[in-house]
């Protein structure tokens, strides 16, 4: 499959998203310590269609969930990109992560995360940019902060308390 390059960082490659990429989302979409703040694990036919669901995103906002690679070796580490999210009925850019476990505490979702805000303030002129982070994800707040987010309010969002992190330009 083409390999169609976004973005690069000291150590990672962000790559979009294509059909090939149904066995690495499943090392974390089938794994449900890193799934634990999501509604349930995703299975191989579910991971195919959130494929098609960030196909749509590119097409439609130029933007979406990217592949994050090892810049050296070419492994999946994770996904990292932006996706549209409503928020008290309002929609704003979100950066989202996620790595697959065996990768976590190498600082590489801060990197990413920091590179996608980048692309979003540079390339697509946004002013603000967002996370929506169950309260209880600690990780993903600790991620939030590094990239220069603060908590801004709580909202009931899939049922459950999420924390709005957000940054400006
Ligand atoms: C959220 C998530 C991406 C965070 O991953 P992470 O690896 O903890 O985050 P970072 O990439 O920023 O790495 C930070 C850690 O790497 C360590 N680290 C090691 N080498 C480093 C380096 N060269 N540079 C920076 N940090 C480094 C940091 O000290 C930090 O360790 P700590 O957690 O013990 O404080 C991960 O937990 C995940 O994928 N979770 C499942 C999906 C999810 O919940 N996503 C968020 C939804 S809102």
């Amino acid at each position: 499959m083409e390999s169609v390059e976004v973005l690069t960082t000291e150590r990672l490659a962000l790559r979009k998203m294509n059909k090939g990429d149904t066995a690495n989302l499943l090392e974390i979409f089938a794994d449900p310590v890193a799934m634990q703040y999501y509604p349930s694990t995703k299975d191989e036919h579910e991971t195919n269609a959130w494929i098609d669901w960030t196909l749509e995103n590119y097409a439609k906002f130029g933007a979406g969930l990217w592949i994050v690679e090892d810049k050296q070796t070419g492994e999946f580490l994770g996904q990292c990109g932006l996706v549209l999210q409503k928020v008290d009925g309002s929609i704003e850019m979100e950066i989202g992560y996620l790595f697959k476990r065996s990768v976590w505490g190498n600082g590489y979702a801060t990197e990413a995360a920091l590179a996608c805000k980048e692309y979003g303030f540079t390339e697509l002129q946004l002013s603000k940019l967002i996370s929506l982070i169950d309260v209880h994800n600690v990780p993903s707040i600790n991620v939030a902060e590094r990239v220069g987010m603060k908590r801004e309010k709580s909202v009931v969002k899939w049922d459950k308390e999420i924390a709005v992190y957000a940054v400006y330009r």
